[in-house]
């Protein structure tokens, strides 16, 4: 599998705090990649310097052989690197719908298609399609088409988690980073939602990484895990390799226990 993103020796530090230390990965091209670590390990820095929100102190990001390290995140998301929040990021009085459709004036806005919301016939970038048809589209892939006029704050918790991460296709993502994409929901609606989100988004074809705590969860989609720990990378391998690894066995899956017991 070629290398999609090559992150090599990315460092990050916020005063005493080392939220990153010369942490390298390449991740392969279509793969479904899981990040872990207890609380503070570093995920979401490294999400945030993948994206731009967050400069690197010293080291380098390529995508797809360019260096996309200087660019700000909407240069990146427009190269098709997009991302959730730890936190759903949604318009709490407006309907899923609607929500979905302003999420299309943006991506239309930005490749020059103006007038937010008034081309409603312009083609979707990466989509061919006009906005209306998009958004049924990217709602029935992710089950949504049942809450489609309801307003998102009277939305279960996991509806809104699944709405929040199929807003990012909006953009046709070919790299698809998702912080904690199952935090707040139950064991049992984990994997319900894992497995909807890695369906679409196989569909559209797209590498993923994503941060989960369930360990059950990471091994069951993730085909490889990057371990992190103090804001290093302490493992990067297959889940049954990783998960068996002593340090993160120590460092990681211990704690985690601990934390959730
Ligand atoms: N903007 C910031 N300013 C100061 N310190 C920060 C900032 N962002 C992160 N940190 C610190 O960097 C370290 C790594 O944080 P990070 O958010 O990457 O952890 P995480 O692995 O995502 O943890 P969690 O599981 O709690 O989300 C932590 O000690 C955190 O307090
Ligand atoms: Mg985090």
């Amino acid at each position: 599998m070629p290398v999609v993103l090559n992150a090599r020796g990315l460092s990050k530090r916020f005063g005493a705090v080392t939220a990153a230390h010369e942490v390298s990965a390449a991740i392969d091209k279509d793969s479904v990649v899981g990040l872990i670590g207890t609380n503070g390990a570093g995920k979401t820095t490294f999400i945030n310097m993948i994206t731009g929100y967050l400069k690197p102190d010293a080291g380098a990001i390529t995508y797809e052989g360019r260096d996309i390290t200087p660019l700000a995140p909407r240069q990146i998301t427009r190269l098709g690197i997009c991302r959730s929040f730890q936190i759903p990021q949604l318009y709490s009085s407006l309907s899923v719908h609607e929500n979905m459709m302003i999420g299309l004036g943006i991506v239309l806005a930005n490749a020059g298609h103006g007038g937010f919301l008034s081309r409603g016939d312009a083609p979707v970038p990466g989509y061919g399609e006009p906005a209306a048809q998009v958004a049924e589209h990217i709602l029935a892939r992710f089950g949504l088409a049942e809450y489609r006029d309801r307003n998102t704050q009277v939305l279960p918790g996991g509806v809104r988690k699944l709405l929040d991460i199929a807003l990012t296709m909006v953009a046709k993502p070919r790299v698809l980073l998702l912080d904690e994409p199952t935090s707040g929901v139950s064991a049992q609606e984990k994997f319900g939602i894992m497995q909807m989100v890695l369906d679409a988004v196989r569909a559209e074809g797209a590498t993923v990484l994503f941060v989960e705590h369930d360990m059950e969860v990471v091994s069951r989609f993730a085909q490889r895990v990057l371990a992190f720990y103090d804001g290093r990378v302490i493992a990067d391998a297959t889940p049954e390799v990783a998960l068996a690894d002593p340090e993160v066995r120590r460092h990681v899956v211990g704690r985690l226990r601990a934390a959730h017991a």
